[in-house]
């Protein structure tokens, strides 16, 4: 059975009070789709605003430290990105990786910690150019979330795996159909051998130079279960037509 998509904005460096409207005509516009789950994930600072602005609307880190507390200068824990109204956070997105040279296990126990506070987490994977080049994106892709992943599903939180190719990523190339399927059936199948049935019910988003104009297409992909969309999510005019993609409608 499908799974009711996810379309995740992932608002990286961008955000200022200024753009609070833009947030509200998201949110307003995105209730008009009930059949397609909505959240905007923005910068920690923001998080308070952002969730005040629109009561009810999940709103997301893109970020979140794996101890409770502690001496961790410039770091935000689970229960801080909660205190704070987040109900999601983004964890080991690729540019994460790379800047911060965060390691798989510290991706791994980000999601356990924020999982076991109640937030649900996007767990981003993805192989660079060079790797694509070399015919082993899925074997690296696969490895990267086998290691990734957490021990368990508990929690109230929900566990998504975002596939991010880096190469697409604010590029505007995109993978083929068949490459995208290819990499989420793979996934799928870790998911099962990890979980179990419970597996089945991890949504597979696609993140990459998701557009209005090939958000459809993704959207037809077997377990492309929705979207984690970077400078799309900017606006409402570029963010809305991918939602209703998503919704079957365009
Ligand atoms: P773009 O949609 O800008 O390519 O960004 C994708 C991404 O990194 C989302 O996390």
């Amino acid at each position: 059975m499908a799974l009711k998509k996810l379309v995740a904005g992932n608002w990286k460096m961008h955000g200022l009070s200024s753009d609070l409207a833009e947030i509200q005509a998201i949110a307003d516009a995105s209730r008009q789709y009930p059949q397609v789950d909505v959240a905007l994930c923005v910068p920690a600072i923001m998080i308070e605003r952002a969730a005040r602005t629109v009561p009810g609307f999940p709103i997301g880190g893109q970020d979140v430290h794996y101890s409770e507390k502690g001496a961790h200068t410039g770091c935000t824990s689970a229960q801080m990105l909660l205190d704070a109204g987040a109900v999601l956070t983004i964890v080991g997105h690729s540019e994460r990786r790379d800047s911060q040279r965060e390691t798989d296990a510290e991706v791994k126990a980000k999601a356990e910690a924020a999982l076991s506070c109640g937030l649900s987490v996007i767990l981003c994977v993805g192989e660079s150019l060079e790797v694509r080049e070399q015919g082993k994106a899925v074997e690296t892709a696969i490895a990267q979330l086998d290691a990734s992943l957490p021990e368990t599903m508990e929690g109230e939180g929900e566990l998504a795996v975002a596939y991010e190719p880096i190469w697409a990523i604010g590029t505007g190339k995109v993978p083929t159909t068949s490459e995208i399927a290819e990499i989420h059936g793979a996934i799928r199948r870790c998911l099962l051998e990890r979980y179990g049935a419970g597996g089945e019910q991890v949504r597979i988003l696609y993140g990459g130079s998701v557009k209005p104009s090939n958000a459809a297409e993704i959207f037809s992909v077997e377990d492309v279960d929705g979207a984690l969309v970077g400078g799309a999510s900017l606006k409402t005019a570029d963010f809305i037509p991918i939602v209703e993609a998503a919704a079957g409608i365009s």
